[in-house]
């Protein structure tokens, strides 16, 4: 495989959940999200904003109701990627036009910036010897969440992120063989659960799934021999999550249409 500093900054990254307890410099926060700024953004439209939360009462608030998760307390900074469209709101405003944010259309361009923008932010993060952890949880409770931080009609936390000194390594995680993911010409599925199974094999013997099993919905189809991979992420995927997130997101002002 290639190498280069970017190259080999990007293989290294493993989630961190455990930090210690030093702040972040607020320059320093404020150079993670500059930098994160020059990501590519749908007709430079830049729809999207970032809430940095320091205060440890409103951290340990949005762990709470993130699922419970420690780290949202420990990081000293947890960042809120939100899909932006009220700035372009008082754009139009100003200019004389009326924004059109009925459709899906909209929301994903705002979201797709967010989320692009949080990964720029996550490298930079990571090259001054930062560690992340993206949450998703944020989603979990996004009435109260979005009351907490404040976000005017327009604006929705797409996901959270945790920001901070790693207290040791991070365990980095193999990934998929490239062939299940890169597709030349037209999408293939070839030698697909060959794969798949020769992934579950490696990430099983990772033991990272050892007392971190997802409970299965319902009776598992056939109890599996090996918990890997595989079984991990189909008991995540046959369960209905955050059901009730269209309705928050469409009374935020987003149409979904
Ligand atoms: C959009 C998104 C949401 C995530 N939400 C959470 C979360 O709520 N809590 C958590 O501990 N990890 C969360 N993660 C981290 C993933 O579990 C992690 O990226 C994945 O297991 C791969 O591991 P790695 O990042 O260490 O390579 C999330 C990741 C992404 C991209």
């Amino acid at each position: 495989m290639l190498s280069n500093p970017v190259i080999d900054l990007i293989a290294a990254h493993g989630s961190v959940r455990d930090y210690r307890p030093d702040s972040i410099p607020l320059e320093t926060i404020q150079a993670v999200v500059s930098t994160a700024q020059h990501t590519s953004s749908s007709s430079n439209l830049q729809a999207y904003s970032v809430v940095a939360v320091t205060s440890a009462e409103k951290r340990a608030r949005l762990a709470a109701l993130c699922g419970n998760q420690r780290h949202i307390a420990e990081a000293p900074v947890f960042l809120a990627w939100c899909a932006d469209l009220a700035r372009l709101d008082r754009v139009c405003q100003i200019q004389g036009y009326q924004q059109v944010t009925d459709y899906f259309e909209s929301f994903l361009v705002a979201a797709v910036d967010a989320v692009i923008a949080a990964q720029t932010a996550a490298l930079a993060a990571e090259s001054l010897g930062l560690g992340i952890c993206y949450i998703g949880s944020i989603r979990n409770h996004p009435a109260e969440v979005i009351d907490l931080l404040e976000l005017p009609p327009l604006v929705f936390p797409v996901t959270g992120m945790t920001v901070g000194w790693p207290a040791g390594r991070p365990f980095i995680r193999p990934r998929l063989p490239l062939d299940e993911i890169l597709h030349w010409e037209a999408y293939d599925t070839r030698g697909q659960d060959e794969r798949l199974r020769g992934y579950d094999r490696a990430m099983n013997a990772t033991g990272i799934y050892r007392g971190r099993q997802v409970a299965a919905a319902g009776a598992t189809p056939q109890p599996p021999e090996v918990y890997g991979w595989m079984e991990h992420a189909a008991r995540r995927v046959s369960q209905a999550i955050r059901i009730g997130l269209k309705g928050v997101i469409t009374s935020q002002g987003f149409g979904l249409k």
